[in-house]
């Protein structure tokens, strides 16, 4: 078992976090990191923490002690509005989308922001278009109309408008249909391609090895296991144990 290293070139780098819940000590001692451009999926059993190490990155959860850094600069505790400005995406487990407003309305509010010309505003508009061509056809509709699966691509959408340096992805696929699933996975192949990190926290382990370039596994808040992607062995008994597969 390696232990994780943050390297000093990453896009962010968490190291040695710990977050409480009230008296609840969640994380104990979570070291990660994730390259500019890298895909890097976060695995474990329900409850080990990592949607709270999501949210600890994002600023959503404060850590009695440990450093979250992002693109060199230390973020440690910033308050989520200012990590989103810097270029940090977040697209929480509950999707959190304005069920009252359409879709348009929904990606607006994440490219009515300062600095962002009309031409760049319709770029972005046509670029998730091209991406969720279903988008396109609902953009009227409100948000709460739509299926789980276009909710989740609405989410998705909208954190693609503050043009991010790395989406943090919580579950993107959870009960979603496998047609749904198959799509978001590739969503997530071509925002790789376009250049964006990812931390992909997903309990489809198929899915999530493919898409990812190095996989953390976790257990009991802390990581357990650190590897490339194509070097997990999902036969491996121990490995199954920490999948809980
Ligand atoms: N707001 C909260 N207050 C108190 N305890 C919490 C809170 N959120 C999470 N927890 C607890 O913290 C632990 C880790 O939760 P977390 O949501 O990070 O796990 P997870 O790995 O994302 O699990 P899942 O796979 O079920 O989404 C769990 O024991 C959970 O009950
Ligand atoms: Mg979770």
């Amino acid at each position: 078992m390696s232990a994780p290293q943050p390297s000093a070139e990453a896009l962010v780098s968490v190291s040695n976090i710990h977050t409480h819940y009230g008296k609840s000590h969640i994380l104990h001692g979570v070291t990660l990191h994730v390259g500019a451009g890298e895909v890097v999926g976060l695995l474990g059993r329900n409850g080990v923490g990592k949607s709270t190490t999501l949210k600890t990155i994002m600023g959503l959860a404060q850590p009695s002690q440990g450093e979250v850094k992002f693109a060199g600069r230390a973020v440690t505790g910033l308050p989520a509005h200012k990590l989103a400005r810097l270029g940090m995406g977040y697209v929480p487990e509950d999707r959190r989308i304005f069920r009252f407003l359409t879709v348009m309305e929904n990606l607006r509010t994440g490219l009515d922001r300062r600095g962002v010309t009309a031409q760049r505003k319709q770029e972005l508009l046509d670029k998730v278009f091209a991406y969720f061509p279903v988008l396109a056809e609902r953009r009227h509709q409100p948000g709460g109309t739509l299926s789980g699966g276009e909710q989740q691509m609405l989410a998705i959408a909208r954190a693609m408008m503050l043009e991010p340096r790395i989406i943090l992805l919580d579950e993107p696929t959870e009960g979603l249909m496998p047609r749904m699933v198959s799509q978001i996975a590739q969503i997530i192949g071509a925002l790789h391609r376009d250049g964006v990190a990812i931390l992909l926290v997903e309990q489809n382990v198929p899915l999530t090895l493919q898409a990812s370039e190095r996989i953390y596994i976790m257990e009991k808040g802390m990581v357990r296991h650190h590897c490339a992607a194509s070097d997990i062995n999902v036969n491996d008994e121990a490995i199954r144990q920490y999948l809980g597969v």
